[in-house]
C-alpha cells in the first residue's frame, strides 16, 4: 500500500504564508506567496485557498500579517485596527464556520496579551502556528475514528465522497479523505467513488488529484450519477465534509450533499459527516439557520470559456446546502463518532474557545 504523502496547501515559510493555488489544479501545481493581508482575503474569496479547516487556518495567518502592517504604538489603537484587519477577513466567505472560529481564537489571544505590540504580534502567530498544527492532528484522529464505523462487509469498500474535504481543504490530511487515507492504510478500500462537484468541480479537480497522488484508485462520476451507482450496488458507503453543523447535527456542506444523503438513505446506505469539533456551531439550533453563500452566476453560466446557455437566464447558485440530521448515521469527529442527537453534549466540553 502507498504510504500517506503529505499534502500541507497553507505553510508558514521564514516570513509569508505559502498557498498551493488550487484554482490551478490539476493542470498545474503553483504555490502562491502571501505576504499581506489583503492578498489573503483575495486569495481566500477567490478560492485559492478553499475548504472550511484550511480557510480558518489562512485567516490566522492573515491576521498575522495584517498585524505586521500596522504601525501604531498605543495599545488600543492597535487592537482597534487589528479589529478591522479581522473583519476584513471574516467578510471573505459566510458558511464555513471555521473562518470565524480561527479568527475569534486569534483575536481573544490578542486581547488576552499583555506587553508590548511586538510581543502580541508574536503570539498572534503562535496561534496561527498551533491551530495549523491543531488541525493536522485533528485530521489525523478523524481519519482513526471513521474507520470505527466503516461498515465491515464488504472487506473492501467502495466509498463516495462529494467536494474535496480533502487535504487541501484542511492543514492537511482531509476529513472525509482523512478516512479514506486511514482506510487504504488499512486495506480496507477497494475505491474512491468522487463526485465531480458542480459548479466549481473540487471533486473532479482536487479530490481525483489527491487520490491519484497516494495510488488509491478513484472513479470520478458526475453528481447526477449517484444514485444510479447506488441503485446498482456500487457504493458501500458515502462520506463527505461539512462547512457548519449546527447544534442539532444538520450539516451544511458542498452544494449537492443534501441530494447525495437523500440517495443514500431511499438505498439503505450508511451516509456519515467528517468534520472536526472546530465546524459545529452551537450557537445554532438548527441548519436553516446557517448561511448559506451565493457565489457569481458566471460559474453555471460559462464552462471553461464557453457561455453554455442563452441571455436572457437569470441564476440561482447557492454554494452549500443543508442536510438534516436525520440523513446522517453518524458525525465522525476528532474526540470519536457521534449520532446527531448525541453531538452536542459529547462534543461541546472539546470545543476551543
Ligand atoms: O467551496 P469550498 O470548496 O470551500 O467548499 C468546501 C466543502 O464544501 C468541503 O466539503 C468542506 O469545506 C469540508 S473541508 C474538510
Amino acid at each position: 500500500m502507498t504510504s500517506f504523502t503529505p499534502v500541507y496547501p497553507v505553510v508558514w515559510q521564514d516570513d509569508r504564508v505559502l498557498l498551493i493555488d488550487q484554482t490551478r489544479l490539476p493542470a498545474e501545481y503553483s504555490v502562491v506567496e502571501i505576504r499581506l493581508c489583503a492578498d489573503m482575503v483575495t486569495a481566500i474569496k477567490t478560492m485559492i485557498v478553499r475548504g472550511a479547516p484550511a480557510i480558518g487556518v489562512a485567516a490566522a495567518y492573515g491576521i498575522y500579517l495584517g498585524a505586521r502592517e500596522i504601525s501604531l504604538t498605543d495599545r488600543a489603537e492597535f487592537l482597534e485596527a487589528l479589529e478591522q484587519v479581522s473583519q476584513s477577513l471574516a467578510a471573505t466567505r459566510p458558511t464555513a464556520v471555521n473562518l470565524f472560529w480561527a479568527i475569534n481564537r486569534i483575536m481573544k489571544v490578542a486581547r488576552a496579551t499583555s506587553g508590548s505590540i511586538e510581543q502580541i504580534q508574536a503570539k498572534v502567530l503562535e496561534e496561527a502556528h498551533a491551530i495549523a498544527a491543531e488541525d493536522l492532528h485533528t485530521c489525523q484522529e478523524i481519519g482513526r475514528h471513521g474507520l470505527s464505523v466503516l461498515p465491515t462487509t464488504p472487506q473492501k469498500l467502495r466509498l463516495l465522497t462529494h467536494c474535496n474535504a480533502g487535504a487541501l481543504a484542511t492543514a492537511g490530511y482531509g476529513t472525509a479523505l482523512g478516512v479514506v487515507r486511514s482506510a487504504w492504510a488499512e486495506e480496507r478500500l477497494e475505491r474512491v467513488y468522487a463526485d465531480e462537484t458542480r459548479p466549481r468541480l473540487q471533486g473532479a479537480k482536487l479530490t481525483t488529484w489527491e487520490c491519484v497522488q497516494e495510488g488509491i484508485p478513484v472513479t470520478l462520476i458526475t453528481d447526477s450519477m449517484a444514485a444510479h451507482c447506488m441503485k446498482l450496488g456500487t457504493i458501500d458507503v458515502v462520506v463527505v465534509g461539512a462547512d457548519r453543523i449546527a447544534a442539532n447535527g444538520d450539516a451544511a456542506n458542498k452544494i449537492g450533499t443534501y441530494s447525495l444523503a437523500l440517495c443514500a438513505k431511499a438505498h439503505n446506505i450508511p451516509f456519515y459527516v467528517a468534520a472536526p469539533v472546530s465546524t459545529i456551531d452551537f450557537e445554532l439550533a438548527e441548519g436553516s439557520q446557517i448561511p448559506i453563500e451565493e457565489r457569481d452566476p458566471s460559474e453555471i453560466h460559462t464552462m471553461g470559456s464557453t457561455r453554455i446557455c442563452p441571455l436572457g437566464v437569470e441564476f440561482y447558485n447557492p454554494s452549500f446546502d443543508v442536510t438534516p440530521a436525520e440523513l446522517i448515521a453518524g458525525i465522525i469527529t476528532e474526540h470519536g463518532v457521534f449520532t446527531p442527537a448525541e453531538l452536542k453534549e459529547k462534543t461541546q466540553p472539546f470545543q476551543h474557545l
